[in-house]
């Protein structure tokens, strides 16, 4: 018989865990206004809250911490992730930030500008992340979501649903002068539509149209690896390409990349930006050198970049992805065997429950996604996260709420840190609360919330 997967690596420090009973847990979660952000790590059992900067790192990364040359300027770990981006990723410049929005920071300052010069321009994609569209909000521009329409149904089985829309592309591209486009922002895999990939003929197919119209292209990469892992899976011609050489081709369709090390990095913090035009990196540099940073460690320690040096390459090892990405699956797998409505196919780094199917009662006025978090968190001291309206804000121009076409649940699995009993645990609990789903018919309302980025400290009440 075909042997299944099993982690490439084993255990030699553990982290211990506490559970908690459902009475403790009602009180931290009211403490905290509802709002799973606000709740103390140690109050929870299984944290799915994300997989950013939560993985645990290898004993070569810790090695490799050792080894950190902390420089002001010419650190030797800042040529060991230099080495490790262009041996991988093709890239020759880049500029290290303390994490993903800080690159997207940088980056944007230099391509869309710093204050209100953004206002008039557009920067077309596919499902922004949340902190990329913070940014280019910002500035007072406005990011354009042109993902297929088979994204927003997470029922819909497509291998590659962060693909681009390359006709909603292409009337972008038309229908605004170039000066107007200061980049096209390609993010693989999509997190806010699932952990969904792309695939490498769409991202050529961008690519080329990106190149017809003069708009330079960008992958927001955080979890580039896992994207590579579904091309060769899924995508014919691709399944007998290891994953460097699939992964060093997409990379050959950008002009450039922001990175979130976070993920599929495989460290704690740490960023970056990468270029393929020494001009752009030099005038990014000037911000970089702002905000972050000189140009050899720009937001991270050197300890930071040498383990991140070793990360790479681990996050893109064939066995490496097999467990990770079949860890994810596996989880995906529990909660379909208990009728538990998730996004489909499943994501490479978490499982989205559909919570509009699990919590039909619950007004979306009440924030159905944040609910089915927050009964998640009361039944078994499991943190997921909210991926629905809170998290999409409101309209900046009208100040409306934007109800996005899926509420979801997002159950992200940290990499190399949990075992598929934890993945047992959370299914059961998620089923409990199914089992008691038509009882719950009302949500909560905002008693407090910020003007951007609303979800990270919005506070709540019961609406009832
Ligand atoms: N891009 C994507 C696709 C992301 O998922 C994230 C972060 C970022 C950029 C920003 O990176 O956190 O290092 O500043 N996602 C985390 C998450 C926060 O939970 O999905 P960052």
């Amino acid at each position: 018989m075909d042997l299944p997967y099993a982690e490439p690596y084993r255990n030699k420090t553990i982290e211990p865990l506490r559970r908690s009973t459902r009475y403790e847990r009602d009180a931290w979660i009211a403490e905290a206004k509802y709002n799973l952000f606000n709740l103390r790590s140690e109050y929870v059992f299984v944290d799915l809250l994300t997989d950013s900067g939560t993985g645990a790192m290898s004993s070569a990364q810790w090695a490799e911490m050792m080894l950190g040359d902390e420089s002001y300027a010419g650190a030797t770990s800042y040529y060991k992730l230099k080495e490790t981006i262009e041996d991988l990723l093709g890239f020759t410049y880049f500029l290290p930030t303390h994490q993903g929005r800080a690159a997207e920071n940088v980056l944007f300052s230099a391509l869309i500008g710093v204050g209100d010069a953004g206002a008039g321009k557009v920067v077309p994609g596919n499902s922004h992340f949340d902190t990329t569209k913070g940014h280019i909000e910002f500035r007072k521009a406005c990011a354009i979501d042109c993902t297929i329409d088979e994204a927003f149904d997470t029922q819909v089985e497509h291998p590659f649903k962060g693909n681009v829309d390359l006709e909603k592309l292409e009337s972008v591209l038309k229908a605004y002068p170039r000066e107007s486009i200061p980049l096209c922002m390609l993010t693989i895999t999509c997190n806010s539509s699932g952990g969904q990939p792309v695939s490498m003929e769409n991202i050529k197919d961008v690519s080329a149209l990106c190149k017809r119209y003069g708009v330079p292209l960008f992958f927001d990469s955080a979890r580039f690896a896992e994207n590579a892992y579904f091309i060769k899976k899924r995508e014919p011609g691709y399944e007998d390409k290891d994953i460097r050489t699939i992964v060093w081709e997409m990379f050959s369709y950008a002009d450039g990349m922001t990175m979130s090390s976070k993920k599929d990095g495989i460290v704690n913090i740490g960023g970056f930006v990468a270029f393929k035009d020494p001009e752009l990196w030099r005038k990014t540099s000037t911000f970089n050198i702002m905000f972050e940073g000189f140009n050899t460690y720009g937001g991270m320690a050197g300890r930071d970049m040498g383990a991140l040096s070793v990360g790479l390459r681990e996050a893109t090892e064939f066995d490496y992805l097999e467990s990770r990405v079949g860890q994810v699956a596996y989880l995906g797998r529990l909660l379909t065997g208990y009728g538990i409505d998730v996004q489909r196919p499943y994501g490479g780094h978490a499982i989205f429950v559909d919570a509009k199917r699990m919590l039909p009662a619950v007004p979306k006025e009440e924030f159905q996604a944040q609910t089915l978090g927050v009964e998640l968190y009361r039944e078994a001291g499991v943190r997921g996260v909210e991926i629905g309206t809170l998290l999409a804000d409101r309209d900046p121009e009208t100040g409306m709420e934007r109800y996005p076409a899926l509420e979801l649940l997002r159950l992200a699995i940290p990499r190399r840190t949990y075992t598929n009993a934890h993945m047992d645990y959370v299914a059961a609990a998620l089923a409990n609360v199914k089992e008691r789903a038509s009882a719950i018919t009302r949500g909560y309302r905002i008693v407090y919330e910020a003007p951007i980025m609303r979800h990270f400290t919005v506070e709540l009440e019961p609406a009832d």
